[in-house]
C-alpha cells in the first residue's frame, strides 16, 4: 500500500468523527456493563473488521468480561457478497457452552454474516447471544436480526475506517467516512 497521508484524495466527507466514536462506545459499554451485571458474558469479535470497536468497547465495559474471535467473511476482496459465510476459529475450536455471548461486529449490512454465526453459537450450546454492531445499514437488511447494542444506523453508502476496509485498505482511519466512487469504481 502507498503511503497514506491525504485522506481527502480517498474521503469524499466524514460521516462519523473521532469524537463521536468515542462517545457512543463510551455510552454502549456503560449499558452492557449495567445489562449484565453479576454475568461476566464473552464478546466474541468477528473479524476482521470489528478488532477495532472490540478493542475500545472492551475498555468501556467495567464490569468482568472475556473475550474471543471468530473469523467471518463472505466479502474476500470484491464489495459483492458472495453469498456463503466462511466461519473459522482457532485450534481446538471455540468453547461457548452456557455462555452470555455478545457477537461484536463492526457493520450489520444484509445480515447473511451474523445470521450465520448465531445459528453457529445456538448449535455450540451458547446460553444467550446478542449482538452488539458499531455500524447498521438497515435499509440493505435481507435477513432480518435484532441488534440489541448498535452504535450508528447509517445510510447506504461505502464507508471506510475504524476497522472498515475496501479491498484490506484504510482500516486505520479513526473516523468513518465515506470513500469516493473513484476509488471504487476504477
Ligand atoms: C463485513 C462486515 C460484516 C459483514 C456484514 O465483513 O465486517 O462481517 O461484512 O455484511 P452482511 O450483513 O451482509 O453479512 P467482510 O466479509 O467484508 O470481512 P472483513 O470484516 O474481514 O472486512
Amino acid at each position: 500500500m502507498e503511503e497514506f497521508k491525504n485522506v481527502n484524495s480517498v474521503i469524499e466527507r466524514v460521516l462519523i468523527t473521532e469524537d463521536e466514536i468515542k462517545a457512543k462506545v463510551t455510552e454502549i459499554g456503560a449499558k452492557i456493563s449495567d445489562e449484565y451485571r453479576g454475568r461476566e458474558p464473552l464478546m466474541l469479535c468477528i473479524l476482521s473488521g470489528s478488532f477495532m470497536f472490540a478493542s475500545d468497547l472492551m475498555r468501556a465495559i467495567t464490569i468482568p468480561v472475556g473475550i474471543s474471535f471468530i473469523y467471518a467473511s463472505s466479502y474476500g476482496d470484491s464489495s459483492i457478497s458472495s453469498g456463503d459465510v466462511d466461519i473459522r476459529t482457532g485450534k481446538g475450536g471455540l468453547d461457548v457452552r452456557d455462555r452470555d455471548v455478545i457477537i461484536v461486529e463492526d457493520i450489520v449490512d444484509t445480515g447473511r454474516t451474523l445470521t450465520a454465526v448465531k445459528k453457529y453459537l445456538a448449535d455450540k450450546g451458547a446460553k444467550s447471544v446478542e449482538i452488539c454492531s458499531f455500524l447498521d445499514k438497515p435499509e440493505r437488511r435481507v435477513f432480518p436480526l435484532e441488534v440489541k447494542y448498535m452504535c450508528f444506523d447509517i445510510p447506504n453508502e461505502f464507508v471506510v475506517g475504524y476497522g472498515l476496509d475496501y479491498a484490506y485498505k484504510y482500516r486505520q482511519l479513526p473516523f468513518v467516512g465515506v470513500l469516493k466512487p473513484e476509488i471504487y469504481t476504477k
